[in-house]
């Protein structure tokens, strides 16, 4: 089995190169075909139908790059758009939100998970079904956490006022006796230092981008669409939109390699 056609991997902008990241190590003969809406992002604070419409035409896309199967490497997009997309298009689609979830369901102990995300992860319940579908008697504590994505794009991953903002907003959480944390966007594995710093007591995390890889490594497997051992994967990055120095604070923090970024208009 040598099946060389690129995986598709979308997301709002650059944050789903964590989940490219956790692919490129898991996976590192398959080629890899990103596509980042720099355009439009964020995604967060607009409306189910928004993010919809602009998951199809970003998936249509990828279509026309021959993807095998297409990475919903957003939480926002996957929290609202997953149902449609498998629906129209022949490939397999895969989110984060499932895989998240049932990571965070196998490492809870005491059934009490914390979801933090953006406004538009954490208003649709996505992740409170996903966890309650797969443990009908895990409790579920929610924050939305709208300063994160734009401190993480400033690059201020090491930052008194980064760590500060990440107290605030897992203090209920951890206050309501959470023992495992759902990094509900693209964007948080980069925060996963400063996490680990602001929290004093034991918490389990759950990176949805690791969990989203070992999806995809097993629906490879499942569907025979696997590249051979010998293949050496190709990535490939697109955006809607120039980049803008967030790209290098992730190419940076994720030891990503890849070439010249191709810019591709949406039409
Ligand atoms: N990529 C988005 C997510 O995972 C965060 C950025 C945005 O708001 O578009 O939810």
């Amino acid at each position: 089995m040598n099946n060389t056609r690129p995986i598709g991997v979308f997301d709002s902008g650059i944050g789903g190169l964590t989940v490219v990241k956790a692919l490129r190590d898991l996976l590192p003969n398959e080629n890899i075909s990103y596509l980042g809406d720099t355009a439009r992002v964020p995604y967060g604070p607009k409306s189910p139908e928004t993010v919809q419409r602009y998951a199809i035409e970003l998936a249509e896309m990828l279509m026309k790059d021959d993807a095998k199967a297409l990475v919903v490497a957003c939480n926002t997009v996957s929290s609202v758009a997953l149902p449609t997309l498998t629906k129209k298009f022949p490939v397999p689609v895969i989110g984060v939100i499932e895989p998240g979830a049932r990571a965070a369901v196998s490492a809870t102990r005491n059934l009490h998970v914390g979801v933090i995300g953006t406004r538009g992860t954490i208003r649709s319940g996505a992740y409170e079904k996903a966890l309650r579908a797969a443990n009908s008697n895990v409790r579920v504590s929610s924050q939305a956490c709208p300063l994160l994505v734009p401190l993480i794009e400033e690059g201020l991953l090491n930052d008194e006022i980064t760590d500060r903002m990440i107290l605030r907003y897992l203090e209920p959480l951890l206050k309501a006796d959470i023992d495992t944390l759902v990094l509900g966007c693209t964007h948080y594995p980069l925060l996963a230092g400063a996490i680990g710093r602001v929290l004093k007591r034991q918490i389990m995390v759950v990176d949805s981008a690791q969990n989203c890889a070992r999806a995809i490594e097993n629906m490879l497997d499942e569907q025979s669409l696997r590249a051979a051992p010998m293949n050496n994967g190709q990535l490939r990055v697109a955006l809607t939109d120039a980049a803008d120095n967030f790209l290098n604070v992730a190419r940076d923090a994720l030891q990503l390699q890849f070439g010249e970024i191709e810019i591709r208009a949406l039409s």
